[in-house]
């Protein structure tokens, strides 16, 4: 059974005057010990899964799932105390833009010593209890790659650059030990060496503690690497879900095809609202949403069917929505 567990998740965004679907029956899974890529052009919808997981919704926006569960417990229908518990608890978000989730008027050291759960806190009296956070607070943002530690768990998220506030907040996701590691572009914009680091952080976190990460990455050579599965979302749909192995070496949807080939000419991250080498277009706004598949006029294999939306297929672990995939005669 997987950890995280998500069925034709729907979320729509109600502007005043209409509703558009921003996302659009979306399956995802994340199982225990697992690192899966979620990847998609800008504008796809990676970031409003991760909200839609973490619960924090504005009121405009919509939801509705056959199945959004963690370890069996339905998400969407316990109370907000168990689900705040399980984010407290069990599952970490990094946000895509860090210094935005901060708050401004505590210290760094303040706010990751308050993200320390009370029963990792070591010690009977204060002073001790107060040692400890101060410990964890200092061994985690040196295992981030945070130097001068007094120097900044004394500052406050305006004095400090944006690459120190992305480690920062990915020690604050780390801090409470979670099982499960939502990272939402964490490593945009960083120097090489310094993203080096942290992917190699995450990897050793799955390898020795085993906790799960869901990795979301315009990066996909890094990506690709790293990760055990891949889920590819076009348009708030999932096209695409299975190994990272089989993805990389037979992509059955047209799309993940794209964003492969894509890849190895690219240096930096992929920028947002680049144009894929191999695909004409950019990614439809919600409000002119193609009728069928919703990659249909960007398609190079598109045909007369494919204004009928393709159903989800299953080959074993690897699902696809096309109607004309690609390397089928191999499979
Ligand atoms: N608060 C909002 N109100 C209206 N539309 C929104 C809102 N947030 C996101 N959207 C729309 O939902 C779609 C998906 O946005 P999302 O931020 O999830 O994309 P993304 O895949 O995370 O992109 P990126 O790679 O640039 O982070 C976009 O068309 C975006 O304009
Ligand atoms: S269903 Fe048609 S338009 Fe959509 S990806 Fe497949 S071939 Fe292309
Ligand atoms: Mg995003």
């Amino acid at each position: 059974m997987p950890m995280l567990d998500i069925k034709n998740l729907t979320l729509e965004i109600d502007n005043g005057t209409s509703r558009v679907k921003a996302l659009d029956k979306v399956d995802l899974t994340v199982n225990s010990g697992e690192i899966r890529a979620l990847v998609g052009e800008s504008g796809s919808g990676k970031s409003l899964i991760v909200s839609a997981i973490s619960g924090a919704l504005p009121p405009q926006f919509h939801i509705t799932a056959d199945r959004m569960s963690w370890n069996g417990e339905s998400l969407l229908s316990m109370s907000t105390e168990q689900r705040r518990e399980i984010m407290r608890r069990d599952i970490a978000v990094v946000f895509q833009n860090p210094i935005t989730a901060m708050d401004p008027s505590a210290t760094l050291g303040e706010q990751l010593e308050e993200s320390i759960p009370d029963e990792l806190v070591k010690g009977k009296w204060f002073w001790q209890r107060r040692q400890s956070r101060r410990k964890s607070a200092i061994s985690t943002v040196h295992k981030v790659g945070i130097k001068h530690h007094r120097h900044y768990l004394n500052a406050y998220p305006h004095q400090i650059p944006t690459d120190i506030g992305q480690k920062f907040m990915i020690a604050m996701a780390l801090i409470s030990q979670p099982k499960l590691l939502i990272a939402d572009d964490p490593t945009r914009g960083m120097e090489t060496t310094t993203k080096t680091q942290v992917l190699k952080l995450l990897t050793r976190l799955n390898q020795t503690r085993s906790l799960s990460i869901l990795f979301i990455s315009h990066d996909l050579l890094a990506i690709s690497s790293m990760a055990h599965t891949m889920t590819v979302l076009y348009c708030g749909q999932s096209v695409e879900s299975g190994r990272m192995k089989m993805l990389r070496k037979r992509p059955l949807h047209p799309y993940t095809k794209a964003l492969l080939d894509s890849a190895p000419s690219f240096r930096k991250d992929l920028p947002p609202k680049s144009i894929l080498p191999n695909m004409d277009g950019i990614i439809p706004s919600l409000k002119h949403v193609p009728i069928g598949c919703r990659l249909g006029p960007r398609c190079p294999r598109a045909q007369k069917d494919c204004v009928i939306t393709p159903a989800v297929r299953r080959i074993h672990d690897h699902t696809y929505s096309c109607h004309f995939p690609l390397h089928m005669e191999k499979l």
